[in-house]
């Protein structure tokens, strides 16, 4: 602190400014021009942001509503009728019951011909046509699926047969059900391009040939390629 008693203490207060005085005027216009651009450029900007919010909330709205879910595949029955049988590969067959599902609310799924295979310990045993015509499936609404393999659609020798009774001999021979076709998306008259769709079924099968209850009615994943 400056304690010199000579010292004034500094006088605050309006002091006259002659120099400046003449500007005022032009700089008040100034001030108020500048502060009206900042007010026009804040409300332009502020309308903008508003306007992409909106935007951005009713893309979302339409996203949500519109966003397609994939079909949904569930495997219901599986049957091996002869597996209790030491030669049961002489007339092998295989029978399912599957459902694929549209879960979408505002699409519908457009389907080309679908196949399907089943494989045991990832080499497919047989392989065959299910629904051979494009079909078209509703939003909300679930088609089943019903097929069989046998005969030459099925490809189960002595050796292969012998793998399954030693499973099942175990408690468990394990399939796995493939189902494959190429999809649409179809909003009213806007179609998506096609995608390669599989869904896989494991499927569990007890020494009575028929699907154990931990893979009945189990949701299969379904996935694009
Ligand atoms: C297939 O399973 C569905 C659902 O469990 C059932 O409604 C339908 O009757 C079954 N179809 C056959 C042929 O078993
Ligand atoms: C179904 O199988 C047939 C014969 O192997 C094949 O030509 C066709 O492309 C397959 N379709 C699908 C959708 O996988």
């Amino acid at each position: 602190m400056d304690r010199d008693p000579d010292r004034l203490p500094i006088q605050r207060g309006p002091e006259p400014q002659p120099i400046k005085r003449h500007n005022t005027a032009r700089d008040y216009v100034h001030r108020v021009h500048e502060s009206l651009t900042t007010r026009v450029s804040k409300l332009i900007c502020g309308i903008f942001l508003s306007l992409l919010l909106l935007v951005g909330i009713i893309t979302f709205i339409l996203w949500l509503s519109l966003r397609p879910h994939r079909p949904r595949f569930h495997i219901h029955e599986f049957s091996v009728p002869g597996l209790s049988q030491e030669n049961g590969f002489e007339n092998a067959r295989i029978s399912f019951n599957a459902s694929a599902r549209n879960s979408n609310q505002n699409i519908g799924l457009r389907y080309d011909s679908m196949n399907g295979s089943v494989y045991y310990r990832d080499q497919k045993i047989g392989s065959t046509p299910l629904i051979p015509e494009p079909f078209y499936q509703e939003p909300k609404s679930t088609r089943d699926i019903i097929g069989a393999f046998s005969g030459a659609t099925l490809t189960v020798n002595s050796q292969r047969w012998k793998e399954f009774m030693n499973d099942r001999a175990r408690g468990t021979v394990v399939f796995r059900l493939e189902f494959a076709s190429t999809i649409r998306f179809r909003v009213s008259s806007w179609e998506s391009k096609r995608h390669r769709m599989y869904a896989n079924c494991d499927v569990d099968v007890g020494p009575d040939g028929l699907i154990l209850p931990i893979s009945k009615n189990r949701k299969c994943p379904v996935y694009f390629s």
